[in-house]
């Protein structure tokens, strides 16, 4: 299939550009920036995108690509740090700016360029960057400039190699889809190859030949991923082949682990596993209110537990799958290992079964190659129902890192009423599936209120409803006031608990989206 190749320098809005170019119907893939040419560069690859980096390319340890790329006849993108690299390896100047440019900067197009076809002068660009191309190299020529007078596009005079200061994959950027289409389809000529229809036969095929007639254990959070795997391992294999083990931590939802087994159920599951295991998980965290600490040991918990249930259900010599995405693959390190900033490691990806299962060749990652919305379309393919495709994230640890504090079966309960309560409303107003993620938070602290002529503390609850792409950055989802006041009165007239209600009106950065 045709592909644009991307190199990753460890830009934060990396695997955004990947996203940007399967939205065009092409193919992308991600690997770290200083791979050796050898064994990566084959028939398919059109083109080669050069990404941003929070390194300076003059400093002694920045990530250079292989020297050879430059002899390839395959067209280049360098975008930001990938212009500057390009530029500055091949004897022009990058120099440090008295003054970082960024945020939305105007472009001024001085010269016509198969890039810019169709872009109108004096678009708007989203610029990032600390570092300036002083001089072009040798046979470049600067084809657009911003309104601060520094370069914005750069071209060659005779290969097809280009440069961008400002980063065309991200939304704010004007017209920025159309340069990654003139790029990869133009320029390369890739052909729109890349489609879930095609994935999903593909992988069910690929599937079916790796697994012949073995077992395939899946262990299901109920969350749209493994969902998503679970329809994926009932439609291509035999159902005795197929175990699929949900362990309730106690930590999820209201009536969540009972739905999650209807639907498991639904979707022709026969050997289902459900264990109940929220005791072990309770008691694991009683009288520890660190969040570093919950998470650690909810961790180690379902390590636990995975490993005692796996051996007593005969199932330990199976395939293991999961549903890593190909975003987890880049923020674990595992994929695109030179990710300077590692935001979490909280993805599954880490665990001593996932690991020796990997190393025996038993492990199965058939949606490590698709972003999330891909993996919400390939469920709709699969026919699972709109809220499960469409459902908000849910993080691992659950419910202990949304009760701020020690957490115990009271708070568990007072949050999943409240919380379910939310939800609700926002189902009934139309307005879940604006929000990226919805959710309530329990704070560990009781503000007085008034009950008849008696002052009564009650807890505080904190709503969050963000808007998002991909978690990476969020802003506040702008909550219709009436909205927010009745579903508020709802919570505190039907849960006797909470006493008063507040909204979250911190956007991702500076705050996270989750409170712990
Ligand atoms: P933050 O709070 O980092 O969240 O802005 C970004 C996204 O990640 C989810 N999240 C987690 N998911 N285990 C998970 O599986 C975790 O420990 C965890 N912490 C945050 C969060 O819900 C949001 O979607």
């Amino acid at each position: 299939m045709d592909t644009i190749l991307i190199l990753d320098f460890g830009s934060q809005t990396t695997q955004l550009i990947g996203r940007r170019i399967r939205d065009l119907g092409v193919y992308s893939e991600i690997v770290p920036g200083d791979t050796p040419l050898d064994g990566l560069i084959r028939e398919e690859i059109r083109g080669l995108i050069l990404s941003g980096s929070p390194y300076s390319v003059y400093e002694p340890d920045s990530p250079r690509p292989d020297p050879r790329l430059l002899s390839l006849e395959i067209p280049i993108l360098g975008i930001c740090y990938g212009v500057q690299r390009l530029i500055h390896d091949q004897g022009g100047e990058v120099a440090a700016l008295p003054k970082r440019e960024f945020g939305r900067v105007s472009v001024r197009i001085e010269e016509s360029s198969l890039l810019l076809e169709g872009i109108p002068d004096g678009f708007v660009s989203w610029m990032s960057h600390g570092d300036t191309v002083r001089k072009t190299a040798p046979g470049y020529r600067i084809a657009a400039r911003t309104t601060n007078d520094l370069p914005a596009v750069i071209v060659h005079e005779e290969k097809p190699i280009y440069g961008l200061q400002f980063h065309p994959e991200v939304t704010h950027s004007e017209h920025g889809e159309q340069l990654l289409e003139n790029f990869a389809v133009r320029i390369c000529g890739a052909r729109k190859q890349w489609n879930v229809e095609a994935y999903l036969r593909s992988i069910s095929e690929t599937l079916r030949q790796k697994v012949g007639d073995r077992r395939v254990l899946l262990l299901s959070s109920g969350g749209v991923d493994s969902t998503v795997v679970a329809a994926l391992l009932l439609a291509s294999l035999s159902d005795d082949q197929a175990h699929l083990m949900y362990i309730d931590s106690g930590l999820m939802r209201k009536k969540e682990t009972e739905e999650v087994g209807e639907l498991l159920g639904r979707l022709g599951a026969k050997h289902l596993h459900i264990i109940d295991a929220s005791d072990r998980f309770l008691e694991s965290l009683s009288g520890i209110s660190d969040p570093e600490e919950k998470r650690r040991r909810i961790g180690d918990m379902f390590i636990r537990v995975q490993e005692q249930e796996i051996n007593r259900l005969g199932v330990a010599s199976s395939f293991l799958a999961q549903g890593t995405l190909y975003t987890d693959m880049i923020e674990s390190g595992k994929g695109v290992g030179k990710k300077a900033d590692v935001i979490k490691s909280h993805h599954n990806v880490r665990s001593p079964l996932v690991e020796a299962k990997r190393e025996q060749g038993l492990l199965l990652e058939p949606l490590a190659a698709l972003y999330k919305d891909e993996v919400r379309r390939l469920g709709e393919k699969l026919g699972l129902p709109h809220d499960t495709v469409w459902r908000h994230p849910f993080p691992g640890p659950g419910l202990a890192v949304r009760i701020l504090g020690e957490v115990n079966r009271e708070k568990i309960r007072i949050l999943q009423d409240a919380d379910s309560i939310y939800i609700e409303e926002l189902k009934k107003r139309g307005l879940y599936d604006e929000i990226w993620q919805a959710f309530s938070v329990l704070l560990p602290l009781r503000s007085v209120g008034v009950a008849g002529d008696i002052r009564r503390y009650g807890y505080v609850l904190a709503l969050r409803a963000v808007v998002s792409r991909d978690g990476m950055t969020a802003d506040v989802y702008p909550f219709p006031t009436l909205d927010l006041l009745e579903i508020s009165s709802r919570i505190t007239n039907e849960v006797g608990e909470i006493g008063r209600v507040v909204y979250d009106v911190s956007s991702k950065p500076p705050a996270t989206i989750e409170w712990e």
